[in-house]
């Protein structure tokens, strides 16, 4: 019985051990995220003149309906005005994209601080933006981005409250250690920011497109579940063409499940998978991103 004590006792002081050491390191990684979240950027505005010409407000709705999804219901919704069902991924946070109409956020920033966010993901005050993926998103052409900049101002304001955004701490412990992008401005090369060729339905393009799914499925594309995330959100899956992924697939199975949101197995996909915006890629783009995903090496599913 003493000696059972004994085990019982040392076996108390391990757990306690182990327990400790890893609340002290979730403790020292949250400490850390909050000082790079603290960080004031050096990174000018640039003086940049928006315009009313039918065809730019046209590029400019086509980009945030499409390989910049602004404008998905998920993020800032249709009409800008931001949303409070945004994901919800349990001790991670949650993330609501803000109203971003000139009846809100959108008052208070210039036009050359929406660029700045835009291609630097720094906000107003000149700190990190959370979790809009400008690391990913942010080598458009600069006459692009004005073009988006020219479209947001050509909607009316909205009068809608700002959903709340948190981060957790295994948000932040999974910041810092490279698993979740949560803190963009930290990921992002001031000084070199590469922006992409030519729109062509090309692989050099597709490159760039094709760096938003990496958000979900990782950096190799190779899906698996998203770290830290709840079993409510379905498991991203394989993109490169190996057996576990698209090696079956065709050029037109791609377009179908653009279009119809069909897999190549005929089971619909789940709508976690931002499909709205995908659906509105054009064929230069949807051709570029293919070629994209086809040149992947064949890796198998997961190890992400
Ligand atoms: C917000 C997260 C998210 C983003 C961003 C995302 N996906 Fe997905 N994707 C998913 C999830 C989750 C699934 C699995 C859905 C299911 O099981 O129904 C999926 C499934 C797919 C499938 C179906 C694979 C199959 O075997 O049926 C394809 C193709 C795909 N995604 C392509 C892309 C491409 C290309 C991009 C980038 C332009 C992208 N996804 C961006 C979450 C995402």
């Amino acid at each position: 019985m003493k000696m059972l004590m004994r085990v019982l006792g040392v076996l108390g002081l391990l757990l306690v051990l182990v327990l400790g050491t890893g609340a002290s390191y979730a403790g020292w990684q949250a400490h850390e995220f909050n000082a790079s979240m603290d960080r004031v950027y050096a990174v000018p505005v640039p003086d940049i003149t928006i315009s009313k010409d039918p065809a730019v407000l046209a590029r400019g709705e086509h980009l945030t309906h499409s390989v910049m999804p602004c404008a998905v219901a998920e993020c800032h919704g249709g009409d800008f005005g931001g949303t409070s069902k945004g994901p919800d991924m349990g001790p991670v946070g949650h993330f609501n994209a803000p109203n971003i109409t000139t009846a809100n956020l959108g008052a208070a920033y210039t036009d050359g601080e929406v660029f700045r966010l835009l291609r630097h993901g720094i906000k107003m005050d000149g700190r990190s933006v959370r979790f809009m993926p400008m690391q990913d998103s942010n080598w458009l052409p600069d006459s692009d981005i004005v073009a988006m900049i020219s479209y947001l101002r050509s909607m009316p304001p909205v009068d809608r409250p700002n959903g709340s955004t948190e981060i957790g701490t295994l948000g932040k412990v999974l910041d810092r250690r490279g698993m979740m992008p949560l803190d963009v401005a930290r990921r992002i090369d001031h000084e070199h920011v590469e922006l992409a060729p030519a729109p062509s339905p090309t692989r050099d393009y597709g490159r760039f497109v094709g760096r938003l799914c990496t958000g979900c499925h990782g950096q190799q594309l190779t899906g698996g579940p998203i770290p830290g995330a709840p079993p409510s959100i379905p498991t991203p899956l394989n993109l490169t063409p190996d057996k576990s992924g698209l090696a079956d697939w065709t050029y037109e199975d791609f377009a179908k499940l653009l279009d119809t949101g069909v897999r190549k197995n005929g089971k619909k996909i789940d709508p976690f998978m931002p499909l709205a915006a995908l659906a509105r890629y054009d064929d230069t783009e949807r051709h570029a991103l293919w070629a994209y995903l086809q040149s992947l090496p064949p890796a198998p599913f997961g190890n992400r």
